[in-house]
């Protein structure tokens, strides 16, 4: 993979991600890149928070990681084994270890099975067999994530939107997975209930040593839970930083736009304005930046340059020309 992103050696890496592409080819519209070149490794028991505008891919790149879409190209490793390369007793291993939460709770349950039913799956997926053991352990899940064992005889449609997000994290944890991509989870809640299930995601990641990549739009959410932070942009990461060092001093002009949007980063005494939608995506013949129509600070270079991301500080990584 490219130095620019590796994690320092001694941390260990649970997922890499090398020069992952993906190009989709909608039936009857242009192919069009989602994913652009994506190189990064997610250290293990950190929370990766993953942002961008919606359509910026973050969802697809969740997907591949768990081998639930495939790239275009690049490669995927999970503990050090190339993903998509896993057959038969390893990528059950897999399947268990790397788990994931949606955004809508309600969806991802089958609506005419009790919830209890729903995690026991999940129990067996994870090796343990017997009724006993297995409802021992759903009670246990039921309330590791806040709910009771009485929950278990119920169906989702007796059971708030928070309620149903801790049955599928509880179903997410049931066959003891080390990560969890976590798309969305709060963006279908209130939010008074978005934070209680921060909270338990924080704890859930205190007491069973997870590692999150975390995905959101919302940047305020992904500051509370977040290691790190890597900003995509139309398929690519435009920055990737420590989480204090990217709200403190955000380097590509699209994570500051990002950052202006919300309301609780607003700075008032900034002139950042907020982008126009940008004309037409249509693939241009010549390389250039892709955030270069609404850059507010375009250089000559990025007229004709993709920019790679480079190391601006100690763990800090732009995509964008350095300003003289
Ligand atoms: N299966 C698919 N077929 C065609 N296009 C897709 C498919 N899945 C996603 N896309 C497109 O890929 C882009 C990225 O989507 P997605 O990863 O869902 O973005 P995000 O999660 O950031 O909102 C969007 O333009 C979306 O419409
Ligand atoms: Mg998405």
């Amino acid at each position: 993979m490219k130095e620019a992103t590796r994690p320092k050696e001694h941390l260990p890496q649970l997922v890499v991600l090398d020069d992952i592409s993906k190009r989709f080819y909608p039936q009857g519209s242009p192919s069009f890149e989602a994913l652009s070149s994506v190189s990064l490794a997610l250290y293990q028991g950190e929370t990766f928070g993953l942002v961008g505008e919606s359509g910026s891919g973050k969802s697809t790149l969740g997907r591949i990681i768990l081998r639930l879409a495939s790239p275009t190209g690049g490669k995927v490793y999970f503990d050090g084994r190339d993903v998509f390369s896993l057959r038969g007793r390893a990528l059950l291993d897999f399947r268990k270890k790397a788990q994931v939460v949606f955004q809508d709770p309600k969806a991802a349950l089958n609506p005419r099975m009790r919830v209890g039913t729903a995690v026991e799956e999940g129990v067996a997926l994870g090796g343990i067999a017997g009724t006993r053991a297995k409802n021992e352990r759903v009670d246990e899940l039921l309330e590791h994530v806040g709910l009771q064992p009485s929950h278990a005889k119920l169906f989702p449609h007796e059971l708030s939107g928070g309620q149903l997000q801790r049955v599928c994290l509880a179903r997410a944890l049931s066959p003891s997975p080390k990560f969890l991509v976590l798309d969305e989870p709060t963006s279908s809640l209130d939010v008074s209930i978005q934070a209680q299930i921060l909270k338990l995601l924080l704890r859930l990641k205190r007491e069973l040593g997870l590692t999150y990549l975390f995905i959101s739009h919302d940047l305020a959410v992904v500051r509370v839970l977040s290691d790190r932070v890597g900003v995509l942009y139309k398929g690519r990461l435009v920055e990737l930083a420590p989480a204090k060092a990217l709200f403190k001093e955000p380097l590509h002009p699209y994570t500051r736009a990002l950052l202006a949007l919300s309301p609780e980063f607003w700075d008032a005494s900034r002139t950042t304005t907020l982008p126009a939608e940008s004309e037409g995506d249509a693939e241009k013949t010549h390389p250039e930046c892709a955030y270069l129509p609404l850059c507010e600070e375009p250089l000559e270079a990025c007229k004709s340059r993709i920019p790679e991301l480079h190391e601006a500080s100690p763990g800090h990584f732009v995509a964008c020309q350095p300003k003289a």
